[in-house]
């Protein structure tokens, strides 16, 4: 049986994309594994270029198998328009305060075609999560972002486009984690010179930003290393959350600390700008004395570059 994989390589800060449909051995997919195997092909999109127009700085695939993508919305025009001849009239745009150019598409992986999003205030290095209805909220980011929600509600009929929501944000916030919780709210947890969390949307009388001790120990003087902090709910329902080279359990519902793991060992950093990656392993008997396994990369040895 014939089987394709979709493959998204993006790079966080960088402008190129390579977006390409890797179509394995069709006889054994378990040769894709072995050296030689397989074969690399560009996909070509509706617009007849094999190019997104946007840089893939963050993505989302959808309930509808769609991917939204986005790229920060000021660093001047993209390489795709906005339909109909609209423009996004920002007079906080740093760049281009009247651009006719879109910063997110939508990409169909069924029919190979991209549609161009109008977000309107700068999602560089915001945060999201998928709400149970499906929708993705993405909330913060840089200058006129930084307290922002939008949401992007997937669709069949190419009818819906970004949401903006102003200032619902307690505190401004910039390479921060959300996680959705049980209850369908999000956590929204640190972010640049931010030891807080608060959640999404708020509960009534509950607009509050939180003190996380834990964001300022595990900052380093001016590299930082606990940005984009690793996140995920744990089988108890406390979130485990791991910060630059430790990690706790914490108990959002009262605020409180479960438990403190040892450092990794060798101390290095595994959260950005260090951008290791970490995964919740899958979980297996939950009936009882359920062991629950975190895996965490590193990327590079230390790096020691300001991430501005
Ligand atoms: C995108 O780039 C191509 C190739 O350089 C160019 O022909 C096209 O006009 C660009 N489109 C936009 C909207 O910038
Ligand atoms: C969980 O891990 C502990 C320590 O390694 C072990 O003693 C225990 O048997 C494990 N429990 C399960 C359910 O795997």
């Amino acid at each position: 049986m014939a089987t394709t994989t979709l493959l998204l390589i993006s790079s966080l800060l960088h402008h190129f994309i390579i977006l390409l449909l890797l179509l394995p051995y069709q006889q054994n997919p378990l040769t894709l594994a072995a050296a030689g195997g397989g074969e690399w092909k560009l996909l070509v999109s509706n617009t007849g270029v094999s190019n997104t127009g946007v840089s893939i700085m963050h993505m989302q695939l959808l309930n509808n198998d769609r991917i939204v993508i986005f790229d920060l919305t000021d660093f001047g025009p993209s390489n795709i328009s906005l339909p109909n001849g609209k423009c996004r009239n920002n007079p906080k745009d740093l760049t281009l305060k009247i651009d006719c150019t879109a910063h997110s598409i939508e990409y169909d992986v069924a029919s190979n075609s991209i549609r161009p999003l109008n977000v309107f205030t700068n999602v560089w290095c915001s945060s999201g999560a998928a709400m149970p209805d499906g929708s993705l909220v993405q909330t913060s980011g840089f200058n006129d972002g930084e307290r922002n929600a939008r949401v992007f509600k997937p669709c069949k009929d190419n009818s819906w486009d970004w949401q903006e929501f102003n200032t619902v944000l307690t505190q401004s916030r910039w390479y921060t984690t959300n996680h959705i919780l049980p209850d369908g709210r999000q956590i929204i947890i640190g972010g640049r010179g931010r030891f807080t969390y608060e959640f999404y949307p708020k509960r009534i009388g509950a607009y509050a930003s939180y003190n996380l001790p834990f964001l300022s120990q595990t900052n380093d003087p001016r590299i930082e290393n606990n940005l984009y902090s690793f996140v995920f709910l744990n089988v108890d329902d406390n979130l485990f959350i791991l910060a630059n080279n430790r990690a706790i359990l914490f108990d959002y519902v009262n605020g409180a600390m479960v438990k403190t793991y040892p450092t990794i060992p060798g101390g290095d950093p595994r959260s950005y700008p260090s951008s290791g990656s970490a995964v919740l392993l899958p979980v297996r008997n939950l009936q009882g004395g359920t062991n629950v396994t975190f895996g965490v990369w590193r990327s590079t040895k230390r790096i020691f570059h300001e991430c501005k």
